[in-house]
């Protein structure tokens, strides 16, 4: 009872902040659904781990703004725990619909149930969750990271082609437990398993953060006398990795080759130095997409339930040309 009442005061307390930190058009009324055309999203963010989050921040930010969304974003700093008090503040402050990038894609089920129990339609974007209940959200919009990890793979198995001897990888994975982590991971073993000479010799987690990136590269480099290849799960990682590979005395993308994910424009940068080989994109702009799912969910239109990103892939002869029109 006591842990009941408790629980509901933080969330209390939660409410205010985030309404304190909301941001886009005119206030809305606080009711959920009903006639009003205006729309107030509560969006529970990650956090602001890497490049690519921040340019997806701005993007849903700007986007709430320009459609005249109120948004109460609130900014989990990579834990579960905070996601799940920010839906919980929201379901309270009954918006009309709640949005959000789960940092893992496991244990969501029960603050789902509580939002459907509410009547409040959740939108994933970016990253799913591994429900077994496809009702608890109505629509996932964002990249498939799976095939992103295929098509990292794609690149190696091309660079490679026709050469016999081992190549030695190192993998520099995302936050454990997440969809892009585990995704990247398997769509990209999925490619290699049929070629016995590729070898992944070490992959540990970097968090999705240059720091540990970085980090991890050296514990890598320390261990692993012979590195042929680093596959990261995204930019900042394979950036932080660049420090490491460069202060043991080797040459990024000639000593040992790099293929990330994500395209933001520092990655760009540093492939047109010739110190990334190859990026795949994963694209953060969801913002308008989004705000125009949310209006059409508000009205009870019929929406996809899957909407996948467009993406490329982009190589060293392409940066250079390709860096003055990255947007992120
Ligand atoms: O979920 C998308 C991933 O999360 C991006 O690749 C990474 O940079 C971010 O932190």
């Amino acid at each position: 009872m006591f842990k009941r009442a408790a629980a509901a005061l933080a969330a209390g307390a939660m409410a205010v902040v985030l309404s304190a930190c909301s941001s886009g058009g005119a206030a809305n009324d606080g009711a959920a659904g009903g006639g009003s055309d205006k729309i107030t999203i509560g969006f529970s963010q990650v956090g602001a781990e890497s490049g690519w989050r921040t340019a997806n921040t701005k993007s849903v930010q700007d986007a709430a703004k320009k459609a005249g969304v109120t948004l109460k974003f609130s900014d989990a700093q990579q834990k579960q725990e905070n996601q799940i008090k920010a839906i919980r503040s929201f379901i309270q402050q009954k918006v009309d619909i709640i949005a959000f990038s789960p940092v893992v894609e496991s244990g969501w089920d029960t603050v789902l149930k509580e939002a459907k129990a509410a009547k409040i339609p959740v939108i994933l974007t970016d990253r799913a969750v591994d429900s077994q209940d496809e009702s608890l959200y109505v629509s996932f919009l964002g990249s498939d990271f799976v095939e992103e990890g295929k098509r990292a793979a794609d690149w190696l198995v091309k660079e490679y082609q026709g050469k016999a001897d081992p190549v030695n990888i190192v993998q520099l994975e995302g936050t454990t437990g997440s969809a892009p982590a585990n995704d990247r991971k398997s769509g990209f073993a999925d490619v290699i398993k049929g070629d016995p000479k590729f070898k992944v010799l070490a992959s540990q987690t970097g968090d999705f953060t240059r720091a540990k990136g970085k980090e991890v590269m050296q514990a890598f480099l320390k261990s692993q006398p012979k590195i042929d290849v680093l596959y990261a799960h995204n930019d900042d990682m394979a950036l932080g990795a660049i420090q490491a590979i460069e202060e043991a005395g080797k040459q990024p993308g000639k000593d040992i080759k790099i293929i990330s994910i994500d395209g933001v424009k520092d990655a760009f940068t540093a492939m047109s130095q010739g110190k990334i080989n190859v990026v795949v994109e994963c694209n953060p702009l969801l913002g308008d997409q989004l705000m125009e799912l949310a209006k059409k969910v508000k009205k009870g239109e019929s929406v996809e339930r899957r909407i996948k990103t467009e993406e490329g892939v982009f190589t060293q002869d392409q940066a250079a040309a390709a860096l003055p029109s990255r947007q992120y």
